[in-house]
């Protein structure tokens, strides 16, 4: 499969890229550049930029940039070698030869697809034709209309033919089987169609072949959607539902909906409300979100409102969370109990929908409320704990998020909201709930071993920042009780849920910045390294973060246990 480098080099220098893009964007020069409307995400004004002069284009829009070969697989869904033939042809360039065995497996890929076309076509006609009757009027009982039914191109699978038409066709019976458009019988071996009376669903890939079929029982024949067995031309995993259909009802600029079901992506688009896509009835894979948001940097997971529904929204966000980078994100839109897309636009219509689609939450707020029930924080009888374990929880998933920067961002978030919970709860004690004694009388000043302590938890932080991540939820929900020490502490919070990658100097030069000066003095001065030396046991030059981890461990646990919260509160209110 291997081209050498030089000939790639040599196509991309004989390939104007404006005129290939141009034949499916509407490039016009804008600032001594050519521009037109990304073909990658839904926007009204141009900017997506191609330079002819080095051979890319970029989208500030969305981000998105690559050569000609990139635009092919990106916009067509071409294989690399694929692309590399494309653009060779229109180069009037010869491909080197590449290995024979990789042709041969390409030849039987084209010749599975082939027979799978045909398939479709026949599937079509037998849905216009007296055998399809029944599934014609199933088809319209469901509200589609015969615009719909060409677009998806829906057929109706007879409880025969098939097979003896790709026979006549001279489609290979081996092609025919690894196409699995039939099988054999174990009874007696007979070959037999493997669709037979349903409704057939072509699934096709990003260049609009047809690769598998999905296909409906009418009635109440189990199992209910049956799916072309994986091969060769399809994985279930890297292939969505409606994706031609979606990316071509994208360029009106309407939103972007992942659902359930078959049915879901054909009602919404008809709809009008937005485009959809759907997985074929497994989760989300981390390839369909990268594939999802090709079409759109926002796509709203639209997942039926049954339980089995919600759990798969939940693990699509917990996939989607570390994959989340500026331009990549997901909202979620709630359906009430038991109903499916389809299903609200039969009972509400198009109005319906778009309320609902208006209304999705932003991937935080979404799992913010879905842990929120989880604990069950709603209810007052629930103990403090679960407020403890809600807030580990839900900083341990965003910390998920591997881009930076937006890491740091939802973390902010989250500390906000944790802040806000917190504030909330104690201004509801205040207004009537019950007092603790701790929070009555707090001394201003701890006894001196219990300030130390939270000297040397702190002087370990300050040199050991990367320590923090692990401490981050103890440590806010702990007060200590010292203001100056817990001035600093909250500091030290701030700075690193900020920043999570500050280094000990960079941390100290913030801290002293924010005028906790006096109380670095304390935390770097003789006594306090004279300690930790001993607890160490060790000179300075030889204290190890995993050492300070465990010291660290130890104190905190120590604190822990003396420390009384001092709100303990009745409410579990946001
Ligand atoms: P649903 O059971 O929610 O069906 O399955 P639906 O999409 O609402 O279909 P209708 O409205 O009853 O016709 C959702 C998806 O799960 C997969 C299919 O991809 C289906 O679209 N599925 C479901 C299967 O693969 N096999 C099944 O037996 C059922
Ligand atoms: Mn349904």
């Amino acid at each position: 499969m291997a081209v050498p480098s030089e000939f790639i080099e040599e196509l991309r220098a004989r390939t104007t890229l404006s005129d290939l893009i141009g034949k499916r964007v509407k490039l016009v020069p804008k600032g001594g550049r050519l521009a037109g409307l990304c073909p990658f995400h839904s926007e009204k004004t141009p900017s997506f930029y191609v330079n002819d002069g080095d051979g890319f284009y970029h989208c500030f829009g969305c981000g998105v940039s690559g050569d000609a070969i990139s635009f092919l697989r990106e916009s067509d869904g071409m294989e690399f070698m694929e692309a590399v033939r494309f653009l060779a042809e229109m180069a009037g360039m010869a491909v080197p030869n590449s290995a024979p065995v990789d042709s041969q497996k390409a030849e039987q890929r084209k010749q599975a697809i082939d027979a799978l076309e045909y398939a479709a076509q026949f599937y079509q006609a037998n849905l216009s034709g007296p055998v399809g009757t029944t599934a014609a009027g199933y088809i319209a009982s469901r509200g589609l209309d015969a615009n719909i039914v060409a677009q998806f191109m829906l057929g109706y699978a007879p409880r025969s033919g098939l097979y003896a038409s790709l026979q006549q066709r001279k489609f290979p019976k081996e092609l025919i089987l690894e196409a699995g458009l039939a099988g054999i019988s174990e009874r007696d071996g007979q070959i037999y169609d493997y669709f037979r009376d349903r409704v057939m669903f072509p699934i096709q890939n990003r260049q609009g072949r047809v690769i598998a079929f999905g296909a409906r029982a009418l009635g109440d024949a189990q199992p209910k959607y049956l799916n072309s067995p994986e091969g060769p031309t399809f994985s279930k995993k890297a292939v969505l539902y409606g994706w031609t259909q979606a990316r071509a009802l994208l360029r009106q600029g309407l939103p972007l909906l992942v659902v359930e079901g078959y049915m879901d992506v054909i009602a919404v688009s008809a709809s009008g409300v937005a485009a959809a896509l759907a997985p074929l009835g497994t989760a989300l894979t981390e390839q369909q979100i990268q594939l999802v948001w090709k079409l759109h940097p926002e796509p709203i997971v639209c997942f039926d409102g049954d339980q089995a529904g919600q759990k798969a929204a939940t693990r699509a966000i917990e996939r989607v969370l570390p994959l989340l980078e500026p331009g990549k994100t997901v909202r979620i839109a709630s359906l009430p109990a038991g109903q499916d897309p389809d299903d609200i636009l039969k009972t509400e219509g198009a109005d319906g929908l778009r309320r609902i689609v208006a209304a999705a939450s932003g991937i935080l707020d979404s799992l913010w409320q879905r842990k929120f029930s989880e604990y069950k924080l709603e209810d007052a009888r629930t103990q403090p704990g679960a407020r403890a374990a809600f807030w580990v929880d839900i900083r341990q998933m965003v910390r998920s998020i591997s881009h930076n920067q937006t890491r740091t961002a939802y973390l902010d978030d989250v500390e906000f909201r944790i802040g806000a919970m917190r504030a909330g709860l104690k201004g509801s004690a205040a207004q009537g709930g019950s007092y603790t004694a701790g929070q009555m009388v707090r001394p201003r000043r701890p006894k001196t071993g219990l300030r130390v302590q939270y000297q040397a938890a702190l002087a370990l932080l300050v040199r050991f920042p990367e320590l923090f991540s692990d401490y981050a939820e103890e440590l806010a929900m702990m007060e200590f009780e010292d203001s100056e020490l817990e001035a600093v502490k909250k500091h030290i919070i701030d700075l690193l849920i900020a920043t999570p990658d500050l280094d000990e100097a960079a941390l100290r030069y913030h801290l002293e910045a924010l005028g906790s000066d006096t109380m670095l003095d304390e935390l770097y001065g003789g006594d306090m390294t004279a300690r930790l030396g001993a607890i160490f046991n060790a000179d300075r030059s030889d204290w190890t973060a995993t050492k300070a981890k465990d010291i660290l461990r130890e104190i905190m646990d120590r604190l822990l246990h003396k420390t009384r919260r001092s709100a303990l509160l009745n409410r579990n209110r946001l």
